[in-house]
């Protein structure tokens, strides 16, 4: 069919960033070194960017990865552990356990110990009065949890900030794509929009990284020069705000009349839709009372959420130039350009670089030295150039990338309402969903399952190294599918699955190219880690 076929071509292309034209050159300052203590280490060439997009293998599919048909199953079918309580009091229980009593992390681990089960019921924040439906079934191990991919099974509609949506008022009056359900047919037509953007532009990506992030070092080392320390926060919301704007739509905000307010605005539009799952640190009767218990009203963000969507409508003609073409009106798109580069994407950033930074800079000064080995011998034998083909010549740095992303997924939840009654199953039971229950996965219980991954509580920057490594991959599912996977409009993965790996790469690529080591501090915040740079030690060879 003519259509499936140029969906297929679409869905695709976005995913081959240029080898030959995107490429940045070693600083002049760089020089040349001997030996690479990596070279025995093999390549990675799992992920599908750096496969060519003919003939590929189709991707698996969530049925796959997910447990056996429960007939040809030896598992015991079990009845799902754990109640809902009282209306009203069970949610708001739950919710004290979930933000203060317990935290996260513990309001899982004591129910699994306590119902001996990684697949339970219990309520997710927020509850009555944002949410009316709070009850989840909770998928906790690496088994159970790829069913909340598998599109024959689960619905994804209006369920992607969880057992609530947030007001259409917040988006033009429009649900937008992370919202739509594959079945929903502005799902196919808007994520089509998003594989040609990312298509269309892709020569722009590695250039727009250098450029905006050697800018942030350099920031970052004046204000260690006089400060003695310096946020990496700010400064990569600021560099990431101008590397999607400028790789995307070739616009420099700095140019224009959003200034370098674009960050600021988008914090702030993006609290009103995730208040009710945040710990601010306000005092309790404030942010329980009101932000987990009630919606803020949107008109307070309309008139900064105009200047946003300006900015994106006056810089992206030849994109919604596009979106007519497939169908969609110039404002319905602009809307959802503004949701996927300022949500999606700048949101998604903003919590991985910084995680990935606290990783990588708690392993210390032997990984750092041979990263910069490998990075610099790498880029070196490729002419000084940095191109897709150096980044394949760097093993060790693309397992980091993928460890950050697995030890860490930056959005650890995810839902989705069985579409019919199924069979689960976790590694030791199996569980009868019906239609109409509400899935929840945690991610980092997933994707540090010790039934999956070896030493999984730790930080291993070798684990996705050689043929066994490569294995692994489809274990790691931030972009919720798995990384040996493909987003297409027929599934919810991830439009920029292979844009973020690639971001992720050309971070410790600019870092270790300038740097021979770092240090930071590191504290909580609300949305990933709040990173401090206390010192970055220049190249030293
Ligand atoms: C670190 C950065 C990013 C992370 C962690 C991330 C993560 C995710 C996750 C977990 C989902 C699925 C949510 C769900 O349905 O439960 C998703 C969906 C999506 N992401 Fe990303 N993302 C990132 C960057 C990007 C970028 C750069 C784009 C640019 C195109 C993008 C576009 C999308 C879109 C359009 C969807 C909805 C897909 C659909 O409805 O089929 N994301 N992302």
């Amino acid at each position: 069919m003519a259509a499936s076929s140029s969906l297929s071509s679409l869905s695709t292309l976005h995913l081959q960033f240029s080898s030959q034209t995107s490429s940045t050159k070693l600083p002049a300052s760089s020089k040349p070194f001997k030996g690479n203590s990596l070279a025995a280490h093999q390549k990675i060439t799992a992920t599908i960017s750096e496969k060519p997009h003919i003939s590929q293998p189709p991707p698996p599919s969530a049925a796959a990865l997910t447990a056996a048909p429960s007939k040809a199953s030896k598992l015991p079918i079990r009845k799902i552990p754990g109640d809902y309580g009282l209306p009203l009091i069970g949610p708001w229980k739950d919710r004290q356990d979930y933000f203060y009593n317990q935290g996260r992390d513990e309001f899982f681990k004591s129910r699994i110990q306590k119902y001996q089960s990684t697949v339970f019921r219990t309520n997710m924040p927020p509850g009555p009065f944002i949410s009316f439906n709070p009850n989840v079934v909770v998928l906790l191990d690496g088994k159970s949890f790829p069913t909340l991919f598998d599109n024959d099974k689960v619905e994804k509609k209006d369920l992607f900030t969880g057992t609530y949506m947030p007001s259409v008022d917040l988006t033009g009056g429009y649900r937008t794509l992370s919202f739509l359900d594959p079945a929903e047919p502005s799902h196919a037509k808007l994520k089509k929009l998003m594989f040609f953007l990312l298509s269309y532009r892709r020569d722009h990506v590695m250039p727009e990284f250098h450029s905006c992030y050697a800018e942030l070092f350099e920031s970052l080392e004046k204000e260690i020069a006089t400060k003695g320390k310096a946020g990496f926060g700010p400064a990569n919301e600021q560099a990431a705000f101008n590397f999607l704007a400028r790789s995307f739509y070739g616009a420099d905000p700095n140019d224009t009349k959003l200034g370098s307010d674009g960050p600021k605005l988008v914090t702030k539009w993006v609290l009103f839709h995730l208040h009710p799952l945040l710990v601010l640190g306000l005092p309790r009767p404030i942010e329980d009372g009101i932000l987990h218990t009630f919606p803020l009203p949107p008109f307070l963000i309309k008139k900064d959420y105009q200047r946003l969507y300006d900015f994106f409508y006056q810089n992206s003609t030849p994109v919604l130039d596009q979106a007519e073409k497939l169908g969609l009106s110039r404002d319905e798109a602009c809307h959802n350009l503004l949701f996927t580069t300022c949500f999606n994407s700048f949101g998604g950033m903003k919590i991985l670089f910084p995680n990935m930074l606290k990783w990588v800079g708690r392993a210390g000064a032997k990984l750092h030295s041979d990263l910069a080995l490998e990075i610099r011998s790498a880029i070196k034998s490729n002419g000084g150039n940095v191109t897709m083909a150096a980044i394949e010549a760097m093993p060790l740095m693309k397992s980091v990338v993928y460890e950050s992303l697995r030890i860490e997924p930056p959005v650890s939840s995810q839902y989705a309402k069985a579409k019919r009654d199924f069979v689960v199953e976790s590694h030791d039971a199996a569980f009868q969903i019906k239609e109409g229950e509400m899935l929840y996965g945690f991610q980092p219980f997933a994707t540090k399952d010790p039934k999956i991954f070896d030493r999984a509580e730790e930080f291993v920057p070798t684990r996705f190294i050689g043929e066994e490594g490569e294995k692994l991959l489809k274990h790691v599912v931030w972009s919720n599918g798995p990384e040996n996977g493909a987003p297409t409009v027929n599934n919810k993965q991830c439009a920029g699955k292979d844009f973020v790996v690639l971001a992720a790469r050309l971070l410790l690529v600019e870092l270790f190219r300038r740097y021979d080591s770092f240090d930071i501090e590191v504290a909580a915040s609300p949305l990933g880690a709040s990173v401090t740079v206390t010192s970055l030690k220049r190249a030293s060879f």
